[in-house]
């Protein structure tokens, strides 16, 4: 069997590659009593990646640490990126471009979004990116029209550095091991280890975090609750990213399928579409904590380490771990999702 490695070597692996300070790190652990007593009798300690900084916080500002560091390795000028019209993913990337002096082109997915300036588009154009829209569909579709924006970009002399996702997610998932091996040293400071790790993720990040565990030799479950489905198998298509990132780091790790927890049940109504056990979840982290998720990702994870720890899962005390990945401006795009106009003025029991 591999060996496992420590916090601290696989800290020093990471740092061997290319990568733009971008994100206050470590963000801070904060255990929150009063929502947890709510929920069952678990122990839950929030790693606080909304406060990663890089333009109000987020899992993108890690995985833009290495992506934009490799830009720059890259000698690129410019970085051709897309996703949804609420997407925090190009929010975060159009921030770390602003900083860095690079152009940023995004390409966003109309689906169902209003594109209205409001939350994470609001905040794209305010960095300066340079927004187009598109009726592409996020995946293969969309994926195929970046490397053709790039393309022609190329053609026309520029260097630009695109969404190719068989490079940007394994490379993004590095920065969820390291991730990893920050709750390790912080737990350790408190004698704890964790019982179980929760995610939103059906991609780079939740591949980091199966990656950081392996790595670490950690047993606990890791609860990736996804946020969406992908027109491939997760497990298998995530096992393949962090074993590619095993790879850029020089380890000879290797995850199967079986080593991923994606749990796709949390999905409806939707990707983007809040569900009403997120928005439950929501609620009540803010109302015990003034810790806000956003509606349609980090919500529903919780929703998920909600649902585990009050079917019993975990013994009395279990440390669960929540990795809030972000994405609060979108509650702000959509703020009758998130509080419906028929409870305005009304209070609530
Ligand atoms: C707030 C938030 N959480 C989680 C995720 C999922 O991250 P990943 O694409 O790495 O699975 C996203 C993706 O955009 C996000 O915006």
């Amino acid at each position: 069997m591999t060996p496992t490695l420590s916090p601290e070597a696989l800290r020093h692996r990471i740092d061997q590659l290319p990568r733009a300070r971008l994100a206050h790190l470590p963000t801070p652990l904060e255990e929150v009593p009063r929502f947890a007593q709510r929920i069952g009798e678990a122990r839950v300690f929030i790693k606080r990646d909304d406060c990663t900084g890089l333009l109000l916080g987020g899992n993108k500002a890690r995985h833009n640490e290495f992506l934009l560091g490799d830009a720059l390795d890259q000698g690129c000028d410019m970085v051709v990126w897309g996703a949804g019209v609420q997407s925090n993913n190009c929010r975060q990337t159009a921030a770390g471009c602003a900083i860095l002096g690079l152009e940023c082109r995004l390409y966003l997915s109309r689906g169902h979004y209003s594109t209205e300036p409001q939350g994470n588009l609001l905040l794209d154009y305010l960095v300066g990116a340079k927004v187009e829209f598109t009726d592409a569909v996020i995946g293969p579709e969309l994926d195929a029209l970046l490397a053709a924006k790039a393309a022609e970009f190329r053609a026309a002399g520029r260097k630009p550095y695109f969404w190719h996702r068989p490079r940007v997610v394994p490379l993004a998932a590095i920065s969820y091991a390291a991730c990893v091996a920050e709750i390790v040293q912080q737990l350790a400071e408190k004698n704890l280890k964790p019982d179980a790790i929760y995610v939103s993720s059906s991609g780079a990040t939740g591949a980091g975090v199966a990656l950081g565990a392996k790595l670490l030799g950690l047993t606990c479950p890791v609860r990736l609750i996804c946020p969406m489905h992908w027109p491939w198998h997760i497990p298998t298509a995530l096992a393949k990213d962090a074993n590619d990132a095993a790879e850029m780091l020089g380890l000879s790790h290797r995850l199967t399928a079986a080593d991923i927890d994606a749990d796709e049940s949390y999905v409806a109504p939707g990707y983007g579409k809040p569900s009403p056990a997120g928005q439950e979840a929501l609620r009540l982290l803010a109302s015990t904590t003034a810790i806000l998720t956003d509606p349609v990702y980090s919500a529903k994870a919780l929703a998920g380490l909600i649902a585990d720890v009050q079917a019993k899962r975990y013994a009395k005390d279990a440390v669960i771990v929540f990795i809030h990945t972000g994405g609060v401006p979108a509650i702000f795009a959509n703020p009758s999702e998130v509080w419906p106009a028929n409870e305005v003025g009304s209070a609530r029991d």
